[in-house]
């Protein structure tokens, strides 16, 4: 009998967990068997093999073909598996060498002409197989995508082509692991605001300390503009959230656009999305909006219109920074911890409380639209803020512009180094002990919080997310400590006053 043994690897969810691709040959009559994928992706499989062999010009072996794709209990994903499987068989029949195999996977789905297409998820496996000391060979269209672990990646173009590179006869080309470069940010700028002090300002302490925003106000007084413009001021995200980031999109088979490498995502679902859209799902379990977010902002446009049942599905990302999927048989984790910027009117119609505009909502309207954001939702929103109609004459061409996100963004980068060299995390990601350790604050500071507790019934969550707040503001001025004028902001920011 020959044997010949490869590797690849399966997804589940961001993990590339190891699978051995084993093919046997013997004498008797011609079968074709694989086991260990699900029978529709086997009988594909199996017709795409066969097919690139015989179109390559190999003769494609006559006996029994048995494919073991082990561990058997692991879920494995479809085409993938098609080149090494194709290749086991080429090397059980001594048609393409295979030895010192031992340290490269392979990855690629085979044409029926033999050519190689691009697959879903070649970052997360490169990734996890640089760390195991492998090279990869992975088709050329991932091939920048593999190239951003530190593995070394050969590029596969077809079944005929990847043969003579392992027959020594003709090498691949091979990509250098090099990290992009860092452009300016594409983000639109602050300084197309005008106007709007206070909800600048909230965006800046928001993106100071990581801290989740809503921002309350009648239409077209720029709040969709601000929470666009916040990518702009945040700090870059480092190599390693970069990469998190990035395995998202290379899961769901998205080209990565490398002019935006270490830029923050936004990402800003329809208030028609489905809990599954935002969230991820699907049989073959797939990240939603939310995880596309992470590492970056989640923006929830006309929140009162979004499903009280998808609002709720949020609570556990932004709990626990990730997302658990279950089906029969497998779970799927995807990181989503992303910083959410919501937006509203105040009513239905949107003008409550707006000087010129005259609202006709009854209370009971009104009560009813703000009552779809549940409160457990609410108590995990750190600023809170209203954007009312700005001034006419600031809205004047010759009116001065307002402060450019680079310069806020200094300020912000600022911040959040203190915060990291501190605790090693932003302000609003630091558990409740740390938060304990670091938030040192003057007595009056500490009367000032207990009075907003009496008077508004905090929460002890809203409490701490109010002394969150707080330390980012001192952050923002540079103190160690943090003084009154920090709380009363901080609770300003809630409006808690
Ligand atoms: N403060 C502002 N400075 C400059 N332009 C503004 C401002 N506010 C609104 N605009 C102009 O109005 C347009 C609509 O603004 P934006 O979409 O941000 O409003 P909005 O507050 O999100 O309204 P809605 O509640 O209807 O969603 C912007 O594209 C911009 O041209
Ligand atoms: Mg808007
Ligand atoms: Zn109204």
């Amino acid at each position: 009998m020959n044997v010949a043994i490869l590797m690849s690897r399966t997804q589940l969810g961001v993990q590339a967990p190891p699978v051995t691709i084993e093919v046997f040959l013997s004498g008797g009559l011609p079968t074709f068997s694989i086991v260990g994928l699900p029978e529709t992706a086997v009988r594909e499989s199996k017709d795409r093999v066969r097919g690139a062999i015989i179109s390559s010009g190999f003769q494609f072996p006559q006996g029994r073909i048995t494919v073991n794709l082990g561990p058997a209990d692991l879920r494995k994903t479809g085409g993938r598996f098609d080149l090494p499987i194709a290749l086991g068989i080429l090397g059980a029949s001594r048609l393409v060498p295979l030895q010192a195999l031992d340290s490269t996977e392979f990855y690629g789905e085979l044409a029926l002409n033999g050519e190689i297409r691009p697959v879903s998820g070649t970052l997360p496996a490169s990734l996890h197989a640089a760390s195991a000391g492998h090279a990869v060979v992975v088709p050329r269209a991932n091939g920048v995508e593999a190239s951003l672990s530190s593995a070394e990646v050969f590029l596969a173009d077809s079944l005929l082509q990847v043969s003579a590179h392992l027959a020594g006869t003709q090498r691949a080309d091979t990509l250098r692991h090099s990290p992009p470069p860092v452009l300016p940010a594409s983000a639109p700028d602050m300084c197309e605001v005008r106007g709007q002090p206070l909800a600048r300002r909230a965006m800046e302490v928001a993106a100071a300390g990581e801290h989740n925003i809503l921002m309350i106000g009648p239409p077209g007084t720029g709040k969709s503009m601000l929470a666009r413009r916040l990518p702009g001021i945040l700090p870059p995200m480092s190599e390693a959230e970069a990469l998190e980031t990035a395995s998202i999109d290379s899961i769901l088979g998205r080209e990565l656009d490398l002019s935006l490498w270490r830029q923050r995502p936004f990402r800003a679902p329809h208030h028609t999305a489905s809990a599954a859209a935002l969230v991820g799902g699907g049989s073959d379990p797939r990240p939603g909006e939310a995880s596309r977010a992470h590492n970056g902002v989640l923006f929830l446009d006309e929140l009162p219109e979004f499903s009280r049942h998808v609002l709720e599905v949020l609570r556990e990302p932004m709990e626990t920074g990730s997302l658990t999927i279950s089906r029969v048989g497998r779970q799927a984790e995807f990181p989503a911890r992303f910083q959410l910027v919501a937006a509203m009117n105040p009513c239905p119609c949107g003008y409550l409380g707006d000087v010129a505009g005259d609202c006709r909502c009854s209370a009971d309207r009104v009560a009813n639209y703000r009552g779809k954001i549940s409160g457990p939702l609410l108590d995990r929103v750190d600023i809170l803020v209203t954007v009312p109609r700005p001034p006419k004459d600031c809205l004047r061409p010759d009116a001065p512009l307002a402060e450019s996100s680079a310069v806020v963004a200094e300020r912000v980068r600022c911040a959040r180094e203190l915060q990291l060299a501190r605790a090693g995390a932003s302000n609003a990601r630091i558990s409740s002990r740390e938060l304990e350790a670091v938030c040192d604050a003057t007595a009056e500071c500490w009367e000032l919080l207990e009075r907003a507790v009496d008077r508004f019934a905090l929460s002890a969550r809203a409490h701490h997310r109010v002394r969150r707040v707080a330390r980012t503001i001192a952050d923002l001025a540079g103190e160690k400590r943090v003084a009154a004028p920090h709380m009363a902001e901080a609770l300003a920011l809630r409006q808690l006053l």
